[in-house]
Formats: structure tokens, sequence, C-alpha cells
């Protein structure tokens, strides 16, 4: 691990195996960043606690959301993947960091208004109104420069670099330095990607996704059902790809060909099926490494478990070494 790189702290919720939204939304750019910068990739166990008490499937969700991630070109020697909740020190800055917000600011937060909203909910437990504020201890505790984050967690680390600041104003260290870095949120480049009825949002709960670990077969039935331009009903129509999803996913998956793909759709030469039949092969080619290296290591999932408890010791010690910081300048302890 290198000491003068910036520091990205990068994280998601353990929803079992990941999707090609999570890819082109995160995991890509991930990926991309791990030669430039230190990561450090975080399994926020203990966060899907907010929205959900059943936990029985948590420790296996975080496995195989590791595997998407080591399988999408993750190297866990360099950037540690690790469990918050087998590092304690998450719940221990988390209960500092808690002082240093006010319950009206949280309830401010328009991740956490849209989500009483779309999940109907009269009122929240205590720990989900400080959903971010847990996020805030997993950035801070390893002294995370850069947070690569979608549009709507943008408002989680302007919490973030908020308690960061009110810290460090109160709390120096012994020879005047300031502990905290103030994150900045670094937007994912590519739009979201669409899910397969072209709602703007690919997700499990919608059921409109693919999965990094779907073979081509599956890739074809699930595009079958896919969302195309509704004035073009069967080839010889002229289609329009700028409304097309099925022409969004070419333009990822199948570059090289996007020319010859937007030609046979408005002349009405090629037909959806064919389109979508083309997509799903380029789609799969694309996965094909994914998928692969996906399989060796779902034969070994022991060992997986040990690439997170070798993530684990370093990032611990990283961690441990933050919260001495902060009780020495807090002088409690
Ligand atoms: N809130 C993030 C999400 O829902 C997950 C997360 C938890 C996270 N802790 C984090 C993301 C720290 C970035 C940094 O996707």
């Amino acid at each position: 691990m290198s000491a003068n790189k910036k520091i990205i702290l990068s994280g998601m919720r353990p929803t079992g195996k990941l999707h090609i939204g999570h890819y082109v939304g995160a995991l890509e750019n991930w990926v991309a960043l791990q030669n430039d910068y230190q990561n450090y990739h975080l399994i926020a166990d203990y966060h899907t606690l907010t929205t959900s008490l059943n936990t029985d499937n948590v420790y296996e969700d975080s496995i195989e959301m590791a595997i998407d991630w080591i399988a999408s070109g993750i190297n866990p020697e360099k950037s540690p993947i690790f469990r918050q909740s087998k590092i304690k020190e998450h719940t221990e800055l988390f209960l500092v960091f808690s002082m240093l917000i006010t319950k009206a600011r949280l309830e401010k937060n328009p991740t956490l208004k849209e989500q009483i909203k779309d999940l109907n909910l009269q009122t929240i437990a205590y720990g989900h109104l400080g959903y971010p504020v847990l996020q805030a201890a997993d950035i801070l505790l390893y002294k995370g420069d850069v947070v690569p984050v979608g549009e709507d967690q943008v408002p989680h680390v302007e919490i973030t670099r908020q308690i960061a600041s009110n810290f460090n104003e109160n709390f120096k260290k012994p020879d005047g330095k300031l502990i905290f870095p103030i994150p900045e949120p670094k937007i994912t480049q590519f739009a979201r990607l669409p899910g397969l009825d072209g709602k703007a949002k690919m997700s499990k709960s919608l059921d409109n996704t693919i999965l990094l670990s779907d073979d081509t077969d599956a890739i074809k039935s699930k595009m079958k059902k896919a969302f195309t331009d509704p004035a073009k009903l069967r080839k010889g129509d002229k289609g329009n790809p700028d409304i097309c999803l099925v022409y969004t996913y070419h333009r990822k998956f199948n570059p090289e060909g996007i020319q010859e793909i937007r030609e046979g759709c408005t002349s009405g030469s090629l037909g959806c099926f064919d389109c979508k039949m083309k997509v799903s092969d380029s789609l799969s080619n694309f996965l094909l490494p994914i998928r692969e290296k996906r399989s060796v290591l779902e034969q070994n999932k022991s060992g997986v478990l040990e690439v997170l408890i070798e993530g684990e010791k370093k990032a611990r010690i990283i961690a441990e070494n933050t919260m001495e910081e902060v009780r020495t300048s807090m002088k409690i302890g």
C-alpha cells in the first residue's frame, strides 16, 4: 500500500449478486481508479439493518458481493475488501460523530426523505436517521479523500464533510494538526444504466436486471422482454434508436457495431429481435471474463472468506490508529 496516494473509500450494502448496473455505475470506475489511488472497499453490512431486520442472508450476500467485486477486477491485495461489522471502530466513531451533527440536519437529508416516501414509512429507527453518520465513520476512519458515488449518495458525502469539519474545529492532534480530510464525492461518469423495462434505474426490487453471473441464455431470455421504441412493431418499421433502451446497451457493450445498429434500426432493415440477440451476444462476451472468474471463486468460498479476513486485518490497523488519534485529541480514554 502506498503512502502518498490519495485515498478512496467506496462501499456498498451487501444485497447479493450484483448486476450490470452496479458494474457500469460503480465497479468499472473503482477498477479504473485502483492504480492511481489507494482504494479501500467496504461491505456495509450493518447498514442493511436500516431497511430490513431480516439478516438471514447478510453473510452469504457479503460473500457473493465480494466475489463480484474480485471477478470484476478489484485486486484485493492492493485494495483491501472488508466487512464493516468486523471492524469495531466503525461503531465507535459512529458514536462520536453522532454528537457532531444535529437531528434537524439529518432530517433534511433528501436521500432519506425519498426513501421514507418510496417505502411509505410512518416513522423510522433512530439508527436509520443516523445512516449517513455511520457512513461518515466508514469514510473518515480510513481518511478517505475521495468517495466514488452515484448522485443519490452525494447528500451523504456532504454530511460527512460537515462532520469532518466540525470534528476538526473542535479537536486537534497534540501538535495542532487536523485528523480528518474533507472528502470529495466523485460522481461516476457513465449515467445510470437503465433497467430492462426502460425505467431509470436497474434494481433488484424492480426485477429489471441482468446479473454479472447471467450466462448467454439467461441474457437472451431477459433481453427479449427489454423495452424498445414502441412505434417499431416489426422488422421493416423504422425505429428511433435514441428512445430505445436496447440501443443504450449497444452503446455501452457494442461500441464497434453502433453505426450498423443505428442504420439498421432507422432504415427498418434490422428487426428488434435480431437487434436484441446481437446486443445479448456482445454483452455476454463482455461479461465472459467476469463470469469465468466468478465461477472459480464460487467453487472456493472459503478462499473468498480468507480474502476478507486478510482485508479486515489491514483495515483494522488503520481504523485502530485513527480511533487512537480521535481519543487522544478528545482527551478520552
Ligand atoms: N450508502 C451506500 C449505498 O447505499 C453504501 C455505503 C456505506 C457507502 N458506507 C459507505 C458508500 C461509505 C461509500 C462510502 O450505496
